[in-house]
């Protein structure tokens, strides 16, 4: 069975006045990416647990929550119970990656595991068992339109070997530079979802963009 390419567009490139109308407009994408950030663990700071809510409470898709916060353990369990779909939490946050991802779990969502572009996924082998999706930065976390990091696919290369041998089961995620120059080559790598800010919200028509970006990427792994 071929991979089918998903797309996340990334509601930081959206119109913070607009939430609501800027998730319809992205109805026809596969999971609606939410940076939360802190402005400790990165510079920027964005939103928080009841802005996320209140989307929750009106997007057409999924929600995937990406926390760039300090002391994940304390914040992470609430974006699984107002119901999000996956919450991702950074690796370099985590004083014990394990018991986070049992309590995003148990609070009724997929639990994520992301690493930053120098961080090696070598030394996150032993967690991953306990993750379902595992995403890639291609960018340093903190801010959109940044480009994209192409030596981090040796990363989404190794975590592609390790799922189709039967090692783990992961949802290969990359975040950050993701556009129609980049997608090929990270699909190809082997990502499973992309997600993309600029590269959607920035363009005139965000359905048509996803509907490009899926099918530049279905392309890459087909050919
Ligand atoms: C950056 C965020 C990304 C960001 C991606 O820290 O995690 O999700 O929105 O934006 P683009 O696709 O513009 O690089
Ligand atoms: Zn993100």
């Amino acid at each position: 069975m071929p991979r089918e390419p998903m797309i996340a567009p990334s509601l930081l490139s959206a119109d913070f006045a607009h939430l609501a109308e800027e998730t319809q407009r992205v109805a026809d994408a596969d999971w609606l990416h939410v940076d939360v950030m802190d402005a400790h663990f990165v510079p920027n700071l964005t939103l928080g647990l009841p802005v996320v809510e209140a989307i929750q409470a009106v997007s057409p898709i999924p929600l995937d929550c990406h926390l760039m916060i300090e002391n994940p353990e304390r914040w992470a369990p609430g974006y699984a119970e107002i119901g999000a779909r996956n919450v991702t939490v950074h690796a370099e946050a985590c004083t014990d990656p394990r018991a986070v991802a049992r309590d995003i779990r148990a609070a009724g969502a997929l639990a994520g595991l992301a690493i930053k572009p120098g961080t090696p996924l070598e030394q996150y082998l032993d967690v991953l068992p306990d993750y379902d999706t595992l995403l890639v930065m291609s960018v340093e976390p903190g801010f959109g339109g940044q480009s994209f990091i192409p030596g981090v696919l040796s990363k989404v290369r190794a975590a592609r070997r390790l799922v189709d041998t039967g090692h783990l089961t992961l949802l290969v995620e990359i975040d950050g530079g993701i556009n129609a120059d980049t997608i090929a080559q990270a699909a190809e790598a082997g990502v499973d979802m992309f997600v993309a800010g600029s590269a959607v919200y920035g363009a005139e028509d965000p359905a048509k963009a996803i509907a490009a970006l899926r099918a530049q990427a279905a392309a890459a792994i087909s050919g």
